[in-house]
């Protein structure tokens, strides 16, 4: 487990990526049974996340936003650097007990709904929450059957090898790594 105090940040930049795959998952209800609330009415969007440590400029990973949650900015200028923090626990289905405030939150796929995760990072004052997939693409992530929830905060999916990257970055012993996210378009 990554240690709940390390962080990593991560910065979204402009820009394409067009060699993303995008799919559906089994535990997301989609094909016209999802509610058409308003707040789960997002167009996905796929951004690009860059990762920071010490100042130094990473790796960029690609990302896609959920049907529900806030919007990223659009613009570079507006784009902040956060301290990436993983919720604990890391499937972030309760409260965490690490402290989330001011982060982007970091959470694991699967064992609850992706409002569920959203609603508990939100709740520990998380800025955006990341959700690390199980595999290489990215998922549309939609609302539960009984949308009531109101997720305000950006929810972004990143690949498997996306979680691993920022998770190394945190455990290599640098003083600060942040992430900060942007929508391109
Ligand atoms: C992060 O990496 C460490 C060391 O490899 C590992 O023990 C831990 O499970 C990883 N955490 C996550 C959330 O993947
Ligand atoms: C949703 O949450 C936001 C922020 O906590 C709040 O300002 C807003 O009034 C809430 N909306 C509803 C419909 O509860």
């Amino acid at each position: 487990m990554a240690m709940a105090s390390s962080y990593s940040a991560i910065s979204i930049a402009f820009g394409i990526l067009l060699s993303i795959s995008i799919a559906f998952a089994d535990d997301i209800s989609h094909h016209g049974s999802a509610p058409k609330s308003p707040s789960c009415d997002n167009i996905l969007r796929l951004v690009k996340v860059k990762m920071w440590a010490d100042g130094a400029e990473g790796d960029e990973l690609g990302g896609l936003t959920a049907k529900f949650g806030g919007h990223l900015p659009t613009a570079a200028k507006n784009s902040q650097k956060l301290p990436a923090v993983f919720a604990n626990p890391l499937n972030c289905c309760s409260s965490s007990s690490s402290k989330l405030s001011g982060s982007i939150a970091l959470s694991t796929r699967g064992d609850c709904d992706f409002m569920t995760k959203a609603e508990a990072g939100q709740s520990g004052g998380a800025a955006v929450l990341l959700v690390i997939n199980d595999g290489e693409d990215l998922l549309e992530m939609s609302c539960r059957e009984k949308n009531v929830a109101n997720i305000t905060i950006p929810v972004v999916m990143i690949t498997k090898s996306g979680g691993e990257a920022i998770n190394k970055s945190m455990t290599t012993g640098k003083k600060e790594i942040g992430v900060s996210l942007l929508s391109h378009w």
